[in-house]
């Protein structure tokens, strides 16, 4: 059971959407937020509103693609708050390139974003979580990493948040000895900033901010029906799988059936296969 009220929280892309829901409801319940993002503006608009609400918050600029960059937001988080015991690591990208057009500087920002920028987020706050004998990291990671075949259209982002699951679900056995928990987010559609203009926050070295819209194509919504969730709501949701300690966190009953049916597949086809192999010889 992980009690979040008078405790500290860093969360990163907490300028729009699901960071900025995470960040707002942190703070209704007590907790002091860092808010860090690649777009200082952002953040310090969500950090103006939290404060003037009664709320604790700063606003810390941060490209979670660059290690150092990660260390020093952690600097200025602690010189705010002290120790962070609650991390969650939640800037992330979209790319709706398809395999045939991927670049080399598409995939890379794809990796260093989605993965690379929450394992060394949840990495450079650990030593910390361990000292104090205890934290928590909520990693967000994706419907479309869980269920790859969920979102067409999707190779280099799936990958990567695929990757983010392993790491995190790996990283949980070597962490709870010191009573550190971690929470795998995968959010499966929820109103956000990447619809307005994903490149504006595509870091330099792998071309720079851009205004062109990276609308997702038709084809990537298998399920028109989705209705997307708000981050207002969702927020409360990962907040109490959080004091439940909960290895996993969903937002959208309806994914369950399109969850079950994968790993169905997978178990009755393949583990068939093997068995009457087995029978055989
Ligand atoms: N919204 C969805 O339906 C959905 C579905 C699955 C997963 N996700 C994941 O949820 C997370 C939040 O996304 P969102 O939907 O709120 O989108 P969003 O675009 O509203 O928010 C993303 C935030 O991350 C920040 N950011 C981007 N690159 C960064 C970097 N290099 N360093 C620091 N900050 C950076 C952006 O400035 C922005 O504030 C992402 O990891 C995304 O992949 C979202």
């Amino acid at each position: 059971m992980t009690e979040v009220s008078g405790k500290a929280a860093v969360v990163t892309g907490g300028g729009s959407g699901i960071g900025m829901g995470l960040a707002k409801e942190l703070a209704r319940v007590g907790v002091s937020v860092a808010i860090a993002d690649i777009l200082l503006d952002n953040a310090r608009t969500v950090a103006d509103e939290i404060n003037a609400a009664g709320g604790t918050a700063v606003a810390i600029h941060c490209d979670v693609c660059e290690r150092s960059s990660i260390e020093e937001m952690k600097a200025e988080a602690n010189a705010a708050f002290g120790t962070i015991e609650l991390v969650f690591a939640n800037a992330g990208a979209t790319s709706f390139a398809s395999a045939a057009e991927l670049t080399t500087s598409e995939l890379d920002w794809m990796v260093a974003v989605n993965q690379g920028g929450v394992i060394w987020t949840a990495l450079t706050f650990l030593p910390d979580m361990v000292e104090a004998g205890g934290g928590h990291i909520v990693a967000t990671a994706s419907m479309a990493g869980l269920i790859p075949s969920l979102v067409p259209v999707h190779t280099a982002y799936s990958a990567a948040k695929l990757g983010v699951i392993g790491f995190i679900q790996n990283l949980q056995l070597e962490v709870a000895e010191h009573g550190v928990v971690t929470t795998i987010y995968c959010p499966g559609g929820v109103l956000n900033g990447m619809r307005d203009n994903n490149s504006r926050y595509r870091p330099q070295r792998f071309g720079g901010p851009s205004d062109e819209q990276m609308r997702a194509p038709k084809a990537s919504f298998k399920d028109n029906r989705l209705r997307f969730m708000t981050p207002d709501e969702v927020a409360p949701i990962v907040l109490r799988a959080v004091r439940d300690d909960r290895p996993f966190v969903f937002d959208h009953a309806e994914q369950r059936a399109d969850f079950r049916r994968l790993y169905a597949d997978v178990v009755e086809s393949c583990f068939d296969d093997i068995e009457r192999w087995e029978q055989e010889h």
